[in-house]
């Protein structure tokens, strides 16, 4: 049995703050970490807070051969009277094991590992921001560590959680960007590991990225990996439209993430009484909807960027304008909801924060 404990070494050496006003997105990172090992014989053990530095790997560990390794992404943000809340980690932590169970990782104990983030935010909590806009994105991730290079699941596994203080994903909160319909490379398909946040998934999106952004795009919206006919996710994020009055989003059907802002997303828009559903989606749909005139918003959505507004989707030869490029009135009213109730601005009636 594991001891519960978990032992915190303090850095001796803190480091300097960066430029709040210059964050970006996930290039500053706090001054400790947490890490728990497992071995198959012990289960996860060794639960630990040490000051954040480079680890030591064995080359031949598995995780850079094989790609065994998970993670999640959430944040963290300090309210006006100073207390530090977390949104929805269950969420994320019930996510991780789903990756964990489909890549043949011992699951983790989740109420242990959330305990386990917010000793740790406690420990650098004069890392979380308080500007708008700003906030503590928290990246646990799990990697296979036995050195060997047979191909079967690692019998050794760290899991690391390490903090960054970051401000918008895009640069620009809220600019829409320009989409690039994917009709070559596939993401994921039905019975892959599209569901799960594996780094495998975000490996083999890089090129069509690459490629989308040669000709102007800023990301690619990426079809069914089968037919190429309907939608799935746009870059890493999930994706609504909003058509004729009426907000629609794949239904997850084991190759779409099951993105926790998504979630938020959906039970927002069911509160405030907006017809909102999740269905199959065809992209012939939304290119017939967008010349009826009907297509009236699209965005993404994710941890990272909360609510990403789309104003050009490019299809083949065609190019649909979406609310004539401009941020549309849902997009900013599901953004102002979730950050508010993130940042304790607005009440949570939801039940989503924790502290
Ligand atoms: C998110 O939207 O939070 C993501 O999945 C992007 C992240 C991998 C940076």
């Amino acid at each position: 049995m594991m001891s519960k404990k978990i032992e915190i070494t303090l850095t001796t050496q803190k480091k300097d703050k960066p430029d709040y006003n210059k964050l970006g997105f996930g290039r500053y990172f706090t001054d400790h970490m947490f890490v728990m090992d497992y071995h198959t014989d012990k289960g996860w053990y060794d639960p630990r807070i040490v000051p954040y530095e480079p680890i030591s790997l064995s080359p031949s560990s598995m995780v850079f051969h094989y790609g065994q390794a998970v993670f999640e992404g959430m944040k963290a943000y300090r309210t006006e009277k100073g207390q530090v809340l977390l949104f929805r980690p269950d969420k994320n932590l019930s996510r991780l094991n789903t990756s964990n169970e489909r890549l043949d990782i011992p699951a983790v104990d989740e109420t242990f590992v959330i305990d386990a983030i917010k000793k740790l935010i406690t420990v650098d909590k004069e890392w979380v921001p308080t500007a708008e806009g700003q906030s503590l994105y928290i990246r646990p991730f799990i990697i296979a560590t036995e050195p060997y290079l047979g191909v079967r699941p690692s019998s050794e596994y760290k899991l690391i959680v390490i903090l960054s203080p970051v401000g918008s994903y895009y640069g620009d909160q809220l600019k829409p960007v320009k989409i690039y319909v994917e009709d070559d490379y596939v993401r994921s398909v039905k019975g892959g590991v599209g569901f799960t946040k594996t780094s495998g998934n975000y490996a083999a999106s890089l090129k069509a990225q690459t490629e989308a952004e040669k000709v102007g795009y800023a990301q690619v919206l990426w079809l069914d990996g089968v037919e190429k006919k309907y939608v799935e996710e746009v870059g890493s994020m999930n994706i609504f439209f909003k058509i004729d009055g009426e907000v629609v989003t794949p239904a997850l059907n084991g190759s779409i993430l099951a993105g926790v802002t998504r979630d938020s997303v959906i039970n927002l828009l069911k509160h405030w009484g907006v017809p909102v559903s999740e269905k199959k989606i065809a992209i012939e749909d939304i290119y017939e909807a967008s010349k009826a005139g009907k297509l009236e918003e699209v965005f993404g959505t994710g941890t990272a960027a909360v609510i990403s507004p789309v104003g050009e989707l490019k299809w083949e030869d065609h190019v649909m304008n979406v609310n004539k490029g401009e941020i549309g009135t849902i997009s900013q009213k599901l953004y102002d909801a979730i950050t508010g109730i993130q940042s304790g601005k607005i009440k949570d009636e939801f039940g989503w924060t924790t502290d």
